[in-house]
C-alpha cells in the first residue's frame, strides 16, 4: 500500500476515533487470556482500523493476546510523509488500547528501507543523519510506557544482492556498514532502558538462501557485540512457507542457541504461514499449517532465550499474505468471503472461527506433545 492509500484509509477510519479507539469502559479491567504464556508475551499485528470495525477480531485478540504490533501505522513513512510535520493519531490509538487493556506493543519499526519517506531517504542516502535523529527523539519517548522491544532496523540482511550480508539500503549506501551501529545508539539515548533489536526474514528453512542469511545475520550480532553497540535482541519474523519443505529443525535450534549464548533474547515477530496447494480439502490444509507451526515453535519455544511470539494478523481475512495473490484478492471482493479461498495460515479463519493453528500454538506454548499429523 503506498502512503496516500494508508493516509486516506486512516483519515477514514479516524474520524471521531478517540485515543483509546472508543471501545473503552465495557471492555476495560482484566479479561480471561486463552492462551497460556509461561512468561512470555503472545502478540498479533493489528491495525487501528481492524480494531474499529471488527468486533470479532477485538474479541480474539483480548482473548489470546497481551502484546500488539501496528502492522503498518509505526512505519516512518506512515507518520512522517510531510517532512516536519509528523502525524501519531493511527499510533495514539493503537498505544491507547494497549494501555487499556494492559498490553504492550512491539516498536515495529524505526528504519526499514521499504517504508522511509523519500524526502528523508533522500538526505539520509546523501549522508545527513538528522532525520534519522530526529524521528526516534521523536517517536521513541512518546511510547515509552508501552513499547519495550523495538525493532530499530527491519530487514538488514541481503545476501544475494547486499554488500558483506547487508542490504545496500539508502541507509547503507549514506553510511556503510555503520549505519546499524549508529542506529543502534541513536535508539539507545532515547529509550536506555528499551530491548532495541534487529528484525528479519528467510532465517528458517534448510536452504542455501536461508543458511547464508542465518549466517549473516549471526555474523552481524556478533560484530555489534564485539563493538559493545547496544543490540538488545533479534526478531525472527517466521513468514513461514510450506512450498519451502520442512523447516530446519536441527539447523534453526543451533541458530537460536547461537544468538542466546551471544546474550541476546529473541522474539518470533511475524508468524504466518504461506500454502502450497490450496486444492487440497480444508481440514488438510488446516492440519498442514498447523503442523509446520507447531514444529516451527517446538524448536523456537525450546529455546529460552524467545520473550514472545507474534502472529502477522489474526485472521485469514485480514492476512498481507492475501494482498500479494491474485486468487485471493479476487476471493475478497465477495462479501463475507470464502474462508477456503483465502491462504489459510493464520490462527482463524476469515469468520474468525479458530483453527488447528491456533491450538497449535497454544499447545506448543504449554509445551505439549504435538498433535499427530495426518
Ligand atoms: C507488511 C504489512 O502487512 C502490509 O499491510 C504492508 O502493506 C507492507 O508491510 N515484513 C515486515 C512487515 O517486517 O512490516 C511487513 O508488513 C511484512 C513483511
Amino acid at each position: 500500500m503506498g502512503p496516500l492509500a494508508t493516509r486516506r484509509k486512516v483519515l477514514n477510519g479516524l474520524v471521531a476515533m478517540p485515543a483509546s479507539l472508543g471501545i473503552g469502559a465495557a471492555m476495560a479491567g482484566p479479561l480471561p487470556r486463552c492462551l497460556p504464556r509461561q512468561g512470555r508475551y503472545v502478540g498479533a499485528a493489528v491495525t487501528p482500523e481492524l480494531l474499529l470495525s471488527e468486533p470479532a477480531f477485538r474479541r480474539r485478540l483480548v482473548e489470546d493476546c497481551d502484546c500488539i504490533t501496528p502492522e503498518v501505522h509505526l512505519k516512518w513513512e506512515a507518520i512522517e510523509w510531510r517532512p516536519g510535520k509528523p502525524w501519531y493519531a493511527n499510533v495514539d490509538a493503537l498505544a491507547g488500547f494497549a494501555r487499556l487493556h494492559g498490553m504492550q506493543m512491539r516498536g515495529h519499526t524505526l528504519l526499514w528501507h521499504r517504508t522511509t519517506p523519500a524526502w528523508a531517504a533522500a538526505r539520509i542516502e546523501s549522508g545527513d543523519w538528522a532525520p534519522v535523529e530526529r524521528h526516534f527523539a521523536n517517536v521513541i519517548p512518546r511510547y515509552s510506557d508501552v513499547v519495550r522491544e523495538w525493532d530499530v532496523v527491519n530487514e538488514p540482511i541481503d545476501t544475494e544482492n547486499g554488500e558483506g550480508g547487508l542490504r545496500r539500503s539508502v541507509f547503507h549506501k549514506g553510511f556503510g556498514a555503520g549505519y546499524i551501529e549508529r542506529a543502534l545508539w541513536t535508539a539507545h539515548a532515547a529509550a536506555p532502558a528499551a530491548r532495541l533489536m534487529l528484525n528479519d526474514y528467510s532465517l528458517e528453512y534448510d536452504n542455501p538462501v536461508d543458511e547464508a542469511r542465518r549466517t549473516a545475520m549471526l555474523k552481524l550480532a556478533e560484530h555489534l557485540l564485539a563493538r559493545r553497540a547496544p543490540l538488545g535482541g533479534i526478531g525472527i519474523q517466521a513468514h513461514l512457507d510450506l512450498a519451502k519443505g520442512r523447516f530446519s529443525q536441527p539447523r534453526f535450534a543451533r541458530f537460536l542457541e547461537e544468538l542466546r549464548q551471544l546474550g541476546l533474547h529473541l522474539s518470533i515477530t511475524e508468524l504466518d504461514v504461506r500454502e502450497a496447494d490450496r486444492r487440497l480439502a480444508v481440514d488438510q490444509r488446516d492440519r498442514l499449517v498447523a503442523a509446520e507451526v507447531e514444529s516451527f515453535l517446538g524448536v523456537a519455544l525450546a529455546n529460552p532465550a524467545v520473550a514472545g511470539v507474534v502472529t502477522w494478523g489474526l485472521s485469514d481475512r485480514h492476512s498481507w499474505l492475501q494482498q500479494e495473490d491474485d486468487q485471493t484478492r479476487a476471493a475478497l471482493l465477495v462479501s463475507p468471503p470464502s474462508p477456503v479461498a483465502l491462504n489459510r495460515g493464520l490462527p482463524y479463519d476469515a469468520r474468525f472461527a479458530a483453527k488447528p493453528m491456533q491450538q497449535a500454538i497454544a499447545r506448543a506454548l504449554r509445551a505439549e506433545p504435538a498433535a499427530a499429523v495426518a
